[in-house]
């Protein structure tokens, strides 16, 4: 991504009515080591949730699968891979012919990847592409095996309602009869345990937050106060979102040297960062077939805090 991009998506979210920054901003190098941090949070669930269903029931989404070797599995935002290995284990060690296809946009989050896929898995045939999901999907629509594509993580919370219609229909148009999506989604649940686990004690999460200023300082070299904003964070059961967002703390102007503007804050005023959908079965049944795909089975771990289901085009 070039920094302009970026230096644009911010001045267009600081300049509109409502103060917004894209929560993909998160994860720059500093960023992404709060996520790991997060991720091991007594209080954030999602991610053991996940290792769960895929170490416990790697075997099972296997054989739903039912693909002829070769085939493909292709991850959309990869991360750091633990959770994926869990799955690939079991296929390397039964020496199915498959290659794995992690796509990032991020080449450091690539390499690491690989490095680390390849440690523990020497014999995982891997083949890493760096680029946006979009023109990647497009290229590998080309390829004549079958794929299962894996959007794991429940990254797909963070899209609006609309966001994740067109999301899921350029998937399933890049994807072939019998090609196979497995989408990680948060489920609602009690309520106390979802807002903790959005606003943790520690403050990680608020750090979390407050590094999008940090990255605004340091690669658009603006002059954010940190201190002079909070973060805020809940959780609405009525319709499953949990919202987050920076708060002014005091009234205060902004200014960007690479936008070579100054945006005003006054004071209580917010700045929306992040949207992360919590989900009800029948509703992951109505996008699946909003977006032309049948679901065959969700799985589900132990507390029935997380699911990943499996969907065919
Ligand atoms: C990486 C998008 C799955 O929404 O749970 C964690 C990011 N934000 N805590 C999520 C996140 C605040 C996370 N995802």
């Amino acid at each position: 991504m070039s920094d302009n991009t970026f230096a644009k998506d911010i001045h267009k979210g600081l300049s509109a009515p409502l103060k917004h920054i894209s929560s993909k901003y998160f994860y720059d190098d500093i960023g992404s080591g709060i996520f790991q941090e997060i991720m091991k949070m007594p209080e954030y669930y999602p991610t053991a949730c996940e290792f769960e269903i895929l170490s416990m029931q790697g075997s099972e989404i296997i054989q739903r699968l039912n693909f002829n070797a070769p085939f493909n599995i292709v991850e959309f935002g990869a991360g750091d891979g633990i959770k994926t290995r869990q799955l690939l284990k079991k296929l390397v060690e039964t020496n199915v012919d498959f290659s794995y296809v992690p796509i990032d946009i991020s080449k450091k989050a690539i390499e690491a990847l690989e490095a680390n896929m390849l440690e523990h898995l020497p014999d995982l045939k891997i083949r890493p592409m760096i680029g946006n999901y979009f023109s990647m999907i497009e290229e590998l629509s080309h390829s004549g095996v079958p794929s299962l594509f894996l959007f794991l993580g429940g990254n797909i919370g963070n899209y609006e309602v609309h966001e994740v219609n067109s999301l899921l229909a350029s998937f399933n148009q890049c994807m072939k009869t019998g090609d196979k999506l497995l989408t990680g989604f948060d489920l609602q649940k009690n309520p106390s345990t979802i807002r903790y686990a959005y606003d943790d004690p520690k403050g990680i999460t608020k750090a979390f937050n407050i590094n999008l200023l940090h990255r605004i300082n340091r690669e658009l070299g603006g002059n954010f106060k940190t201190s002079q904003f909070d973060f805020y964070s809940f959780y609405n059961p009525v319709n499953g979102e949990v919202r987050s967002y920076l708060v002014s703390l005091v009234k205060q102007k902004v200014h960007i040297q690479r936008t070579d503007k100054c945006y005003d804050f006054e004071q209580n005023e917010l700045i929306r960062t992040e949207l992360s959908k919590k989900y009800t079965l029948p509703e992951i049944e109505n996008s699946a077939s909003a977006n032309g795909f049948t679901v065959m089975e969700h799985f589900l771990d132990c507390k029935h805090y997380f699911t990943d289901s499996l969907w065919v085009k």
